[in-house]
């Protein structure tokens, strides 16, 4: 088992990272602070880890909410169903919220933890790769509205998180891609090294090595970890450089509708726009850019934006972007393989990368 610690002074808490955590009654035990215990999971991930969470939590009073699977549920109504099992239940300020599942149970259960009787505990048991390495750590909750991806929120810190990744045996081949979209991420904006690391490692994640995942969660969430320490609530542009193709792939997931395309499958289409736009910027060499398309294609994800969705229409849902500033929309871009940058680009360079298609990495 691993620990690290994410520093922020007196709500600073432990992710454990280790095959076999969700067996471990202790470490849980060591972030509860009050009794009453509500378990959030949803469809899919309760029947498969609910009761071996539940064995762990045998001194307090335990409720469930069982959510319907999908991003597209990721909404204020599923909100209100958490909230409705809290009142039910008569949960009072001391209670703890316990997200079991993957990202979009995670941010739900926190932003509910994050506004219950203005604000109460909550533990992260992230079960797919994406939440491992990222959702989980580092405390931005939320929901989407239909007009933009994780527009309602608050930031909201967990007790602790405890990754055990041994579940990540039951996680479908899709998803566990869309995880590692995020990993690449970290690599490509700040750790060089562990991208190297990664592109001579991708068969063994991909065959689930279990000591190959524990290394790229643990410098994953190393890397969160430091970011978040250093610029918890993304006042300068530090924590920013984490949405590496997340502007593009935002649109890329309003456009289509929530759900089509998953999270991690828009980022990583999104970094290579991100990347594309950063040689058009005479920053990067097209060889960079093909190296990152062939890490994402090695990692099995996606690297064309769909064709459904013009340049138009990408402006606009980009348009929405939480980091537009004074009217303004800025991008994380690459000034190196490695290194990261939030800058504004100008419109005809956008423009040149919504329209590449298929040649994203192939030529400018
Ligand atoms: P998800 O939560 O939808 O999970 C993906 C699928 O895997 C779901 O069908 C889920 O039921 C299933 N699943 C989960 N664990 C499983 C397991 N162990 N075995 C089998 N199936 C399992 O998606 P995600 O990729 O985990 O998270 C995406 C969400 O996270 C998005 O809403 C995104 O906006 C959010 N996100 C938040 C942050 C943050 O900092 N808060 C960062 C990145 C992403
Ligand atoms: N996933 C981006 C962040 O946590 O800031």
């Amino acid at each position: 088992m691993h620990t690290l610690e994410v520093s922020l002074g007196d709500r600073s808490y432990p992710i454990h990272i280790g095959a076999g955590a969700l067996l471990r009654a202790d470490l849980l035990a060591s972030a509860l602070r009050g009794r009453q215990v509500l378990i959030v999971s949803n469809s899919t991930v309760a029947p498969l880890y609910l009761a071996r969470l539940k064995a762990l939590l045998t001194t307090s009073q335990v409720a469930e909410c069982i959510l319907p699977d999908g991003e597209q549920f990721k909404d204020m109504a599923h909100l209100d169903v958490i909230f409705t099992a809290l009142l039910t239940h008569r949960f009072n300020r001391d209670c703890t919220l316990i997200a079991l599942g993957g990202g979009v149970v995670g941010d739900m259960t926190g932003f509910a933890a994050a506004s219950y009787q203005r604000g109460v505990d909550f533990i992260q048991v992230p079960t797919t790769l994406l939440s491992q390495v990222d959702s989980s750590v580092g405390g931005k909750t939320g929901v989407n509205h239909a007009l933009g991806k994780n527009m309602i929120g608050a930031f909201k810190q967990p007790n602790a998180v405890l990754i055990d990744t041994d579940v990540l045996q039951t996680l479908p081949d899709r998803e566990l891609s869309a995880g590692l979209a995020e990993v690449i991420k970290y690599g490509l904006i700040r750790d060089l090294p562990f991208l190297e690391w990664l592109e001579a490692s991708m068969p063994r994640l991909l065959a689930r090595e279990p000591l190959a995942l524990a290394e790229a969660i643990r410098r994953s969430c190393e890397n969160k970890a430091e970011v978040v320490a250093a610029d918890e609530f993304e006042q300068n542009d530090l924590r920013a450089l984490l949405n590496l193709g997340h502007t593009f792939g935002h649109a890329i997931e309003t456009g289509m509708g929530y759900g089509a395309w998953l999270h991690g499958e828009a980022v990583a289409t999104g970094m290579l726009m991100a990347a594309d736009l950063s040689a058009r910027m005479g920053w990067l060499a097209l060889d960079d850019v093909a190296r990152v398309r062939h890490l994402l294609l090695q990692a099995g994800l996606p690297v064309m934006p769909p064709a459904e969705l013009g340049v138009e229409e990408l402006m606009r849902h980009m348009a929405v972007d939480k980091k537009v500033k004074n009217g303004e929309l800025r991008l994380v871009l690459l000034t190196h393989i490695g290194t990261a940058v939030v800058s504004a680009a100008p419109e005809l360079l956008l423009r040149e990368t919504l329209a590449a298609g298929s040649r994203l990495g192939v030529s400018l």
